[in-house]
């Protein structure tokens, strides 16, 4: 390969690598995956003082632990595993659901309504998280 070639083949690869990352740089959507995350951290919904990060540590990338100490797995996947199986509600959910689940479970307060501003949000920052990584539908959480 002589040089120009070379430069030529480096400009497609430099070209097709931004065209992979064009995704998550969209203005609209990175400033709602950060309001998102805002959320994420700071919304109590009305609730009993708690936050998603309050279990959810390092918002979401972080392990979980609750209050009480109980350790569980981090959101670093959580958006390739969905929908799924989930016995205690005995149907499959959505990351919408679980996000509600969440919501009125955790956090005892009003869970946002299905396509409103602050559920595409919170779905649009969970969703980051996992950016990149392979749907595994039904899949364990990490
Ligand atoms: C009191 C602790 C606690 C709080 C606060 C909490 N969660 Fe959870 N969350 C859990 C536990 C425990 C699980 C895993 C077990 C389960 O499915 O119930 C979980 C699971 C999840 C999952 C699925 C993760 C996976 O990969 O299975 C998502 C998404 C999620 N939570 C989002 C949220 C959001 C968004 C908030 C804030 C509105 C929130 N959680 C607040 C404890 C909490």
């Amino acid at each position: 390969m002589n040089r120009i070639t070379l430069f030529f083949s480096g400009a497609i690869m430099v070209l097709f690598a931004s065209m992979l990352y064009s995704a998550a740089t969209e203005p609209q959507l990175e400033k709602t995956i950060q309001k998102g995350k805002y959320l994420f951290i700071h919304g109590t919904f009305g609730g009993n003082g708690m936050t998603c990060e309050t279990c959810h540590t390092a918002a979401g990338a972080g392990p979980g632990k609750t209050p009480g100490g109980m350790k569980f797995t981090s959101l670093a996947n959580a958006a390739t595993i969905f929908p799924r199986f989930n016995p205690k509600n005995n149907k499959v959910i959505t990351l919408e659901d679980q996000i509600r689940n969440c919501t009125v479970g955790a956090l005892q307060g009003k869970p946002p309504a299905y396509g409103s501003t602050e559920m595409n949000a919170l779905v649009s920052y969970i969703t980051s998280l996992s950016q990149g990584k392979p749907m595994n539908m039904g899949g364990k959480p990490k």
